[in-house]
């Protein structure tokens, strides 16, 4: 459904059925997710440039279509590895066909709910190292981890493993009562929507220091200089922001 509302080609008529749902109680959700996904490049392109982080370990991947993370930070610097981890079997045959012949990128199933079992993967071992600075990112991912799948453990227990230097980037749809209606065609996906407020968005961050603007919407997140302010547009719905561990 993400890769349909970015106008990508990898989706399947259920997907697209689904989607059209959406679409037709939450017109914003197409918004939200270029939104959302824009947020993802200017993070990943901050933490390989500014940051001069070299390793990421984005965990809810997707891997829709064009400018993924690995293509994003190795445009910066072809030395960064990343893995990626979805629970979605269908996105693991794309990926690797899409990453077959690249070294320093690698995709795993795994299960954001499941931490330890992703920080122990011989493959997330093989290709990071996490007594280096990483960033490990969980972009439009934790609002499909529901408060009694403790989203906020699973968190505490990746940014734990992480080595001072590390960053965190978390976006998530927002809650608002009005947008509920367009969350239920997902109630027969294969994840359900759970929106939270800022303050609860912001809780993921315990202990961590947002770097500036802080938690904003995605729109609002280190919008490229090129971007006039009024040409941003109204807001989305979607919180984005980044945390670093000192
Ligand atoms: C909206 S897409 C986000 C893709 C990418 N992070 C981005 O923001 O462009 C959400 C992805 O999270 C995955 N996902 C949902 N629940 C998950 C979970 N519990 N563990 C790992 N991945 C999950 C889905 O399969 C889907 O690929």
């Amino acid at each position: 459904m993400y890769d349909f509302f970015l106008g990508g080609k990898d989706n399947f008529a259920a997907d697209r059925e689904a989607a059209e749902q959406v679409m037709a109680v939450a017109p914003i959700t197409r918004e939200v997710a270029r939104g959302n996904r824009a947020f993802l490049g200017r993070a990943v392109r901050f933490l390989a440039g500014e940051a001069g982080i070299r390793q990421f370990l984005d965990i809810g991947a997707g891997l829709p279509t064009g400018a993924n993370v690995h293509q994003v930070a190795q445009g910066v610097d072809p030395e960064c590895r990343v893995v990626y981890v979805d629970n979605d079997p269908v996105v693991l045959a794309h990926a690797r066909a899409l990453l077959a012949t690249d070294a320093r990128t690698r995709v795993v199933l795994g299960d954001v709910r499941g931490p330890d079992e992703i920080l122990t993967d011989p493959d997330v071992r093989g290709v990071l190292d996490l007594s280096e600075p990483v960033a490990v990112l969980l972009v439009a991912v934790l609002h499909f981890v529901h408060d009694h799948e403790d989203p906020y453990g699973a968190v505490r227990a990746l940014v734990d493993a992480m080595a001072p230097g590390s960053f965190l980037v978390v976006s998530h749809v927002e809650y608002r009562p009005e947008l509920l209606r367009g969350a239920r065609p997902y109630d027969r996906a294969n994840a359900q929507v759970a929106p939270r407020t800022f303050d609860e968005v912001t809780r993921f961050f315990d202990g961590l220091e947002l770097v500036p603007p802080g938690l904003v919407n995605v729109r609002r997140w280190r919008p490229d200089a090129r971007v006039l302010s009024e040409q941003l547009g109204p807001g989305v719905p979607c919180f984005g922001g980044v945390g670093v561990k000192r």
